[in-house]
């Protein structure tokens, strides 16, 4: 079984996102920590520190990447739980041991250094789950 540390961010999927991280700081004071284009996923990423945890606004950078298909199909809204855990293909083997159905088959970069995999969100009753690992950079 795996042994997640914290809830390490919520995803929300967004299609404006200066509209959103200024809905979010001015609503419940979220404060805007870091910005990142993440080109291997198609999606610029606002992370928003929230009393104790972060949410993760996305807006894709183009209509055909993963975060594009999913405001197409749903609209703005959750997105996606991720977990931190001390060891991203450990956790990983303990959704692939169960026969859960996966996004990544292997660990991969996330963004801010991060090493992430994604299980799908059939496996979870409709969440879809992320693993992060914050390895800190040699
Ligand atoms: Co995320």
């Amino acid at each position: 079984m795996m042994d997640p540390k914290e809830i390490d961010h919520i995803g929300i999927a967004v299609d404006d996102l200066e509209a959103a991280i200024a809905y979010y700081q001015n609503t419940v004071g979220a404060k805007l920590v870091h910005r990142e284009v993440i080109v291997s996923d198609k999606v610029e990423e606002a992370m928003m520190e929230v009393a104790e945890s972060f949410l993760q606004l996305l807006c894709p950078t183009e209509p055909d990447s993963p975060v594009g298909r999913f405001l197409a199909k749903h609209g703005p809204g959750l997105h996606h739980l991720a977990l931190r855990v001390d060891d991203c293909a450990e956790a990983l083997d303990a959704f692939k041991t169960g026969g859960h159905r996966l996004i990544d088959e292997t660990p991969r970069p996330g963004s801010r250094g991060t090493t992430v995999a994604f299980v799908h969100p059939t496996a979870s009753f409709g969440t879809l789950i992320e693993l992060v690992e914050e390895r800190p950079s040699a």
